[in-house]
């Protein structure tokens, strides 16, 4: 018989789902619907679909008891909605199901492998949330907890490894084994991860330190990601409390991107190179899957912790998730462009080209807040490079979120300080870009949300906005003169 926790969910979710009102829900981005939602989990192929679970707290559109949510595409662009898949009903798992994974077994079966929290007060008040590995198998819809739950747990880890810091475990299948990779706090009080093997996918053990944070790059490094890429093995973790390194890493919660090789007798992956994941201000714990065409595509969750208690009140849901996008590496560095599948929902095509840009400038067909737009920048003037590029998105009178190309070291700054949000938050980040004669963006808007990805793909930057659908206008200008093209298209789903 279900549990009355995880039924419970469902009724709730029942009452509200076939309420939602569209013109508050993202066009093509993943929400809860009603609640709250954080990292992706479960990201995979299954039966012919692909599954993406996600951190959910049903009932408020603040984080709390952690559930999976559960929705489901066959293009990364329409969404289906399936009932709740886990609730905390179980004694290892009563204080939250923890972000984690899922496979398919050769009997046909979905196994999801998930972090289990059981809180425990110490005398002194101080509670500790015990992390465990948990298993869960289903048909797609419905999932049973494993009986011998958890399948992994404090006597599993390594010496100095925290029994509190243990979670997110991603699960694979490879040369004959089932592996996963969960993140750990090691003696150092910084992230390690951890790899496990299992011949059946339920009996666990330790098999390597993966890699190791050494305090370098903040300090608990959660929900890790390692998988083969264009020759090279790429791990991707989440660290918290980072302090900044120049414009690569910002203060608080970052991703990292390691690629590497990885050394198969120690079972250890050598680096090569480090760098951000995406340089907007939301992004963060971001999960891969293969697809049968054997692209590696990535989600994340768009927002970030520190800003995570400002919302517009009037809204159900709270975190919506990125674009998936797929990935691949140029010139030892991970490349990211948005699924092609977003291609097929283009319509009503707008291009310029070789326009000269000096003052403001609104082109005429191109706005809009639900679009995929290209705009390639050069000089206007072969003897000087422009002192400043701008976009000027999401605009209205009041509202308007700016994208600004400054060549002279090589940066871009996106200022959201004015696209609606009632919070004084982190509103402007900079990064930095390859010099290039020409720049080439790709932006991606929808409702809620900003996506940019700088000449094709090298990097990528997520930001949450907020401006009134109407604020639709889209202009261009510069400090000294620029020459663009521009390809828009409106996005419908
Ligand atoms: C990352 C994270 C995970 C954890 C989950 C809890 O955002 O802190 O490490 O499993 O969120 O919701």
């Amino acid at each position: 018989m279900r549990k009355t926790t995880l039924q419970k969910a469902r009724t709730f979710e029942q009452r509200y789902h076939p309420h939602l009102s569209l013109s508050e829900q993202p066009r093509f981005h993943v929400t809860g619907g009603v609640g709250w939602i954080n990292d992706p989990n479960g990201f995979s192929f299954y039966r012919g679909e692909y599954h993406l679970f996600y951190q959910y707290n049903p009932y408020d559109t603040k984080w709390g008891p952690m559930h999976w949510g559960h929705v489901t595409t066959t293009d990364f662009v329409h969404w289906k909605r399936l009932p709740c898949a886990l609730a905390p009903d179980e004694s290892y798992d009563k204080d939250g199901c923890f972000s984690g994974s899922a496979l398919e077994l050769p009997d046909g079966r979905q196994l999801l492998m998930y972090t289990g929290v059981r809180n425990v007060r110490r005398s002194n008040g101080v509670v500790d949330g015990y992390q465990t590995q948990c298993l869960a198998v289903g048909d797609g819809v419905d999932y049973q907890k494993f009986e011998n739950n958890p399948v992994l747990d404090a006597k599993d880890l390594p010496e100095g490894g925290s029994a509190i810091d243990f979670r997110d475990p991603k699960i694979w299948y490879e040369d004959g084994k089932y592996w996963a990779v969960v993140g750990n706090r090691s003696a150092d009080k910084s992230g390690s991860i951890l790899l496990f093997e299992s011949d059946d996918a339920f009996h666990w053990k330790f098999s390597s330190v993966l890699a190791s944070c050494h305090n370098q790059f903040g300090k608990m490094w959660e929900c890790p990601d390692f998988f083969a890429l264009d020759g090279k093995h790429v791990l991707l973790v989440s660290p918290q409390n980072m302090t900044s390194m120049g414009l690569e890493f910002h203060p608080g919660n970052n991703t990292l991107c390691i690629i590497g090789r990885y050394d198969r007798e120690k079972r250890h992956l050598l680096r090569d190179n480090t760098q951000s994941i995406d340089y907007g201000t939301d992004f963060y714990a971001t999960q891969t899957l293969q697809t049968p065409d054997g692209r590696r595509i990535m989600i994340a969750w768009m927002q970030s912790w520190e800003s995570s208690g400002c919302k517009v009140a009037e809204l159900p849901f709270f975190g919506q998730m990125t674009l998936p996008r797929e990935l691949g590496i140029r010139d030892g560095r991970l490349i990211q462009n948005p699924v092609h599948e977003l291609e097929a929902c283009r319509k009503t095509k707008v291009s310029y080209q070789n326009v000269m840009i000096v003052d403001e400038t609104n082109l005429q067909g191109v706005s809009g807040r639900f679009l995929d737009m290209t705009v390639r920048v050069r000089a206007g003037n072969t003897n000087h490079m422009y002192r400043y590029f701008k976009i000027n998105v999401a605009k209205d009178g009041e509202r308007v979120t700016m994208i600004r190309h400054k060549p002279e070291n090589n940066t871009i700054r996106v200022d959201r300080s004015r696209s609606g949000f009632p919070h004084d938050i982190v509103n402007v980040r900079d990064f930095p870009i390859a010099a290039k004669d020409e720049l080439k963006l790709r932006i991606i808007m929808d409702r809620y949300s900003l996506e940019i990805f700088v000449n094709d793909g090298e990097q990528a930057a997520s930001f949450v906005i907020y401006a009134p659908i109407t604020a639709d206008s889209i202009s261009f200008s510069a400090d000294g003169a620029a020459i663009i093209d521009v390809e828009k298209y409106d996005i419908e789903v």
